[in-house]
């Protein structure tokens, strides 16, 4: 087990029902400490680029329109096994099948709009933390 890094996004849906205060205290009491934040109000053009992966899919250009609809808080957290652990508490990305007690089964409405976004995969966590934070000295 070692020390990792991923990034995770309260989506506009979570903020806009003002859950970015009960999404923080959890991942906080489950161990992960911010090691960057930044609230962002993304273009079509970022969200784009950002879901670059899902080019393509049906649901591509409706996720990049719902990811700039508005404010939504982006982070890095740090932690033993961070991108496994966060993708544990979050829960299955369509909410209808998270379980209990999971972010996306207390807070997401829609497959679309789940609340929280996390890297999958060490890979996708480097592009994806360099996408919003170029500057972040590696650990
Ligand atoms: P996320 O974990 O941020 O990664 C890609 C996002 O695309 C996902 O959460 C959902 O918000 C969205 N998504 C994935 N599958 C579907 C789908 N079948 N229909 C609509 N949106 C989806």
């Amino acid at each position: 087990m070692s020390v990792e890094r991923t990034l995770t996004i309260i989506k506009p849906d979570a903020v806009a029902a003002g859950h970015i205060g009960d999404i923080i205290k959890i991942l906080e009491s489950n161990k992960f400490v911010i090691a960057a934040a930044r609230m962002v109000s993304l273009s079509k053009k970022q969200a784009e680029g950002f879901y670059a992966v899902h080019r393509g899919k049906p649901f591509f250009e409706s996720l990049s329109k719902f990811m700039s609809s508005g404010p939504a808080l982006v982070m890095v957290l740090e932690g033993e096994n961070a991108i496994a652990r966060l993708r544990e508490i979050m829960g299955t990305t369509n909410p209808a099948n998270a379980a209990p007690g999971t972010l996306r089964k207390l807070y997401a409405t829609t497959i679309e709009h789940n609340a929280i976004h996390g890297s999958d995969a060490p890979e996708t966590a480097a592009f994806e933390i360099s996408y919003f934070f170029p500057g972040l000295e590696l650990l």
